[in-house]
């Protein structure tokens, strides 16, 4: 349990952050034990977008440990839905008025996973009547546990995260992604990357959105965007940042909510800046 944020958010004696805590680390911990041990590997949306027994299993056990201490939640876990942008609109659409609705991404950084190159997390948020109150990323590879609560500060094994300080995008170290979304996302991905790499200290393109947006929250990181991901992606990591002093928003700037598909997740002090130089070279939106 991180220091200074445990009695928050208390329904009768549990408490959602120390939930989402265990179950974060539960399935980060299983998840480790299956490295190298994959049985089969299927493709979704594109053959960039892997699935994997242990993607289905992790999705399972932490639907079953949030279910055991909340029956009445709901859930809006990657694996539930079916592949492809519109199918998760739909979903994120057929389930915001939920009162309490968890959002869970069970292995963020597939690929990375089934080649064993270590960068990858289990994200799991909490949104209650559609604002993230809880989020958790955990990196079962270094057994870091990234938690914050909404008003009360972002952690690191309880100790407090806050963003970089750099104020310039030529000081700053930036990540991205390369999305599965081949025909859509990518290209105008690509086009991001090839604008913002010569007006950055360097680029980082390491395979897990959540993770690399923790890393913003801990300051490793000055920002990070990526078009068309999808609310599991980002929703833990977005309150991580926000609690640490940063800043998330769509790439139009309108403040982050669970929507957002194309995301600016920042510092603050680079936000503008970045929105700007991705709209300059057409690379803030699908057209
Ligand atoms: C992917 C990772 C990757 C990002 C892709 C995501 P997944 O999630 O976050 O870093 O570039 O857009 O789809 O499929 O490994 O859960
Ligand atoms: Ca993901
Ligand atoms: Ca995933």
């Amino acid at each position: 349990m991180t220091g200074g944020v445990s009695e928050s958010f208390v329904v009768g004696s549990k408490s959602f952050t120390a939930v989402a805590i265990n179950t974060a680390a539960k399935a980060g911990e299983w998840i480790k034990s299956k490295l190298g041990d994959i049985n089969w590997v299927d493709t979704k949306f594109s053959a960039q977008d892997l699935v994997t027994e242990v993607d289905k299993g992790s999705e399972k056990l932490i639907r079953n440990l949030i279910l055991t201490h909340f029956p009445d939640h709901s859930i809006l876990g990657e694996e539930g839905v079916e592949p492809g942008p519109e199918a998760s609109k739909k979903a994120l659409q057929a389930m915001s008025d939920e009162e309490y609705l968890w959002i869970v991404d069970p292995i963020d950084g597939t690929t990375n996973f089934v080649h064993g190159f270590p960068f990858y997390s289990v994200s799991i948020a909490l949104a209650h009547k559609g604002e993230v109150i809880v989020g958790v990323v955990y990196d079962p590879s270094r057994d870091e546990l990234f938690v914050a609560e909404k008003g009360k500060g972002a952690y690191r094994h309880g100790k407090k995260t806050e963003v970089s300080a750099e104020d310039t995008l030529l000081r700053s170290l930036i990540a991205t992604g390369f999305p599965a979304d081949r025909d859509g996302a990518l290209p105008v991905n690509l086009k991001g990357m090839q604008a913002i790499a010569p007006k950055v200290r360097n680029l980082r393109i390491a395979g897990s959105a959540a993770l690399h947006m923790a890393y913003v929250a801990t300051g490793r990181l000055s920002g990070f965007w990526e078009i068309g991901l999808n609310p599991w992606d980002i929703a833990a990591g977005a309150l991580l940042i926000q609690e640490s002093g940063g800043r998330v928003s769509d790439s139009d700037g309108t403040p982050y909510h669970l929507g957002v598909r194309n995301v600016i997740a920042t510092n603050g002090h680079i936000h503008d800046e970045l929105i700007q130089e991705l709209a300059n070279a057409g690379a803030s939106r699908i057209e």
